[in-house]
């Protein structure tokens, strides 16, 4: 969601005239797009800013812009530390740093529920796969987490909005949108959320994806639209948070692990290699040893493809912030590395289960590892990577997969012909 942000900052600039600056130091104008999901993120952003202050001192015209969740959370700080900042935005705000360029100095931070209506048009980094932001804010308020005070109420786009937009980037050419919210599952204009999607399939796009699910919002509609929608990528990613019950209570997650489970299994029964994915956050204040091993128990139950585990990180503001029993942070770092390596066990498996398998794919470009291949993306979100025939980002392959690595599978391409061979 940052990344994509950042994409309407640059679009929004571009419009005033603005063009990307190779390195700092060539900046007339330097934008922090910051995260406060995390206090490490937080603390990057302070490095970083610590890091460019002398290019402020040399040049006087130069402009320094915080935006983003650090900015909304902690102006006074931000200020306070740095004076030399000129321009603080919030992520409601985006918009008005095309007037607040033109001021000396200045601040928007006001709740803006308007943001929902404002048609941006952002300058994106891929030709081929595109983010597209289908609402904005969280009424969640799960007890660990800053979004619903940085990025306030929840709000939804008017689905005409978003049919145009996607509508334009088909037309464009793009292969692949990813419909971005905190709670895509609690989107609600005119229609809900399995509605739009129905009404995107339309469109022709041939991949769409969505993040983020909340798990006690996700409708048997959801489940539905995955199962027969041709667009609709197998995968989701279903945030869980930990598996003992007393946790999540305590975490206000709405839901128990076996809710979770019945949701997981309407999954895999309806949409067949469904991959799902998954957060997890390890030393919860008052997580004993018995809750951490609850969740060490699910995750061999249901066997993500993919997980995302992060140490819990106390933000001022939440309400666990204010409860007891904070755990030491030694433990916290033996919690999360004995449950990687669980995991990664798990990853492991469900891709060696792929080989053999024909999958269509859709490249990206040259793979990160090894510029001399190319890498590519299965409808499940795997990446597949594949010798360099010269084929360009945004064409679809069908690969056999031959060989799974714990991060990514080896493919070689197939004819539509030997495929069918193959997969009867
Ligand atoms: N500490 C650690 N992880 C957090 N997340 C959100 N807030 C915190 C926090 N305070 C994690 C959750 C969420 C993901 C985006 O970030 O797992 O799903
Ligand atoms: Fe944060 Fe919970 Fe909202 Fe996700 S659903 S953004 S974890 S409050």
């Amino acid at each position: 969601m940052n990344v994509h942000d950042s994409e309407k900052i640059r679009g929004l600039l571009s419009n005033s005239g603005y063009m990307n600056a190779m390195t700092p130091s060539d900046a007339d104008l330097i934008v922090f797009n910051t995260c406060s999901i995390r206090e490490k993120a937080e603390q990057k952003f302070y490095s970083q800013l610590g890091r460019i202050k002398h290019l402020k001192f040399k040049n006087k015209d130069v402009k320094i812009a915080v935006a983003g969740c650090v900015a909304q959370d902690s102006k006074d700080k931000i200020l306070k530390r740095a004076p030399y900042v000129d321009y603080i935005l919030g992520p409601q705000n985006i918009n008005s740093l095309s007037d607040l360029i033109y001021e000396a100095r200045g601040m928007a931070v006001d709740w803006d529920p308007a943001i929902a209506e404002s048609e941006f048009l952002p300058s994106r980094d891929s030709k081929t796969r595109a983010w597209v932001s289908i609402m904005y804010g969280c009424n969640n308020f799960c007890s660990y987490c800053i979004v619903p005070y940085t990025r306030g109420r929840e709000v939804s786009r008017p689905s005409q909005n978003i049919l145009s937009e996607i509508s334009q980037l088909y037309d464009s050419g793009y292969k692949e949108i990813t419909l971005l919210g905190q709670n895509v599952n609690s989107y609600s204009s005119d229609v809900d959320f399995p509605c739009l999607l129905e009404k995107i399939d339309r469109i022709g796009v041939p991949r769409v994806r969505f993040v983020t699910s909340h798990p006690g919002d996700m409708s048997s509609g959801l489940v539905d639209a995955m199962a027969s929608l041709k667009s609709v990528c197998e995968h989701i990613h279903l945030p869980i948070q930990s598996g003992s019950d007393r946790i999540l209570k305590l975490m206000n997650r709405r839901y128990g692990l076996e809710d979770y489970i019945n949701k997981v299994n309407a999954l895999k029964n309806r949409v067949p290699d469904i991959s799902i994915t998954a957060d997890v956050i390890v030393g919860f204040p008052g997580e004993t040893e018995a809750d951490y091993q609850l969740t060490l128990s699910m995750l061999k139950e249901i066997e993500f493809d993919g997980l995302f585990a992060f140490k819990y990180s106390r933000r001022k503001g939440t309400r666990a912030d204010e409860f007891k029993d904070h755990i030491p942070e030694e433990i916290k770092t033996d919690r999360l590395n004995r449950l990687l390596r669980a995991q990664e066990e798990i990853t492991h498996q469900k891709n060696v289960l792929l080989e053999g398998t024909v999958q269509e794919i859709l490249i990206e470009g040259a793979s990160e590892s090894n510029p001399r291949t190319l890498q590519g993306r299965t409808r499940t979100n795997k990446i597949v990577t594949i010798e360099n025939n010269g084929e360009q980002e945004g064409e679809f392959l069908l690969a056999e997969i031959k060989h799974a690595r714990l991060h990514s599978l080896e493919g070689i391409r197939r004819s539509e012909k030997q495929a069918h061979q193959l997969v009867p």
